[in-house]
């Protein structure tokens, strides 16, 4: 028996020691990721070459997107990046907004930049990500890299599936032909891994159904999947009477529940309920500590390939 009671079934699966089996280790993963950008910055510093530059934009207060955007900011020092974080009130006006990313688009200095959702509803989140600089939307979520990425081309691609993406590859986790159900049709994760894992990638090739809140029946299709990603922020939703045994499950929730005996009130808990699922599943991603800092390691790396590409 492996930790929590998961059974360990790893070694038939050719894994190597590096990883915990079975639980799949997103914070270790990522931090393999940052310490190899970190080594690049390294060799372009000695080279002379550009130190990378990551800018934020935080339009209000609040509290998990000031979290998130924090820990990408300590990441960039962690991998020695520069960053800015431009922080603005939740009542600045579109057009202010826009003006303000038009400044960032022309900054020579700046070689990525995002703008954290959500905005507030006053706000047209179309308008703003069209108005960002393609070749610095190291998010990937103006439409000509959405819609390069959906074509197959080279492109940013949206730091969440591209995080999860890379742990199948590092887990070699091969994903040809297996039926696939990604929960949650948003622009940000639900619809581009639906594409990505549907496209004939490496380690990608499934066969994919994208369940969202007007699918009938949702538990007849999580049974009958081998892969589930669930992408919808609705605590501990997935039970482990709606997965099959072996199922691969991926928890991209991230949601904040009260909790009096935790210091900040709260605890983060995932879609998916854990400590069930994962006696049944054979690789899973835990909540926190999976998919959450991948998303901050390729958005980095997303970064590191905007500078390079000004070099
Ligand atoms: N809000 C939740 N996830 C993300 C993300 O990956 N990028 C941005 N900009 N906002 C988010």
């Amino acid at each position: 028996q492996a930790e929590d009671g998961i059974r360990d079934r790893s070694p038939s699966r050719g894994l190597g020691d590096v990883y915990k089996r079975q639980i799949i280790d997103g914070k270790k993963i990522s931090e393999d990721i940052l310490n190899e950008i970190h080594l690049k910055v390294q060799e372009r510093a000695n080279q002379g070459l550009k130190i990378p530059h990551l800018a934020a934009i935080l339009v209000g207060d609040d509290g998990p997107s000031e979290t998130y955007v924090n820990s990408k900011i300590k990441a960039c020092e962690k991998v020695g990046f520069s960053s800015s974080l431009f922080n603005y009130d939740k009542n600045i006006s579109e057009e202010k907004l826009i003006h303000e990313i038009e400044l960032i688009n022309n900054n020579d200095d700046i070689d990525g930049f995002i703008v954290q959702l959500p905005l507030p509803s006053s706000i047209n989140q179309n308008n703003i990500l069209n108005s960002v600089n393609p070749n610095k939307d190291v998010d990937g979520f103006h439409p000509i890299n959405y819609g390069k990425m959906t074509l197959g081309a080279n492109s940013f691609i949206p730091a969440t599936p591209y995080g999860i993406l890379q742990l199948f590859q590092r887990y070699k986790i091969d994903l040809e032909g297996k039926k696939c159900l990604v929960i949650g049709r948003s622009q940000i994760v639900g619809r581009p891994i639906s594409i990505l894992l549907s496209q004939s990638n490496e380690f990608c090739n499934a066969t994919v159904t994208l369940a969202h809140s007007r699918t009938i029946d949702l538990a007849r299709h999580t049974l009958n999947s081998d892969v589930i990603i669930s992408a919808i922020g609705k605590p501990e939703f997935l039970k482990a009477e709606m997965v099959k045994e072996g199922a691969i499950i991926v928890d991209v929730g991230i949601s904040r529940v009260k909790d009096s005996s935790s210091k900040k009130g709260y605890r983060i808990v995932g879609d998916v309920d854990f400590k069930n699922v994962s006696k049944k599943a054979s690789y899973i991603t835990p909540v926190p500590g999976g998919v959450g800092p991948m998303t901050i390691a390729m958005l980095l790396s997303n970064t590191l390939e905007a500078c390079k590409k000004n070099d």
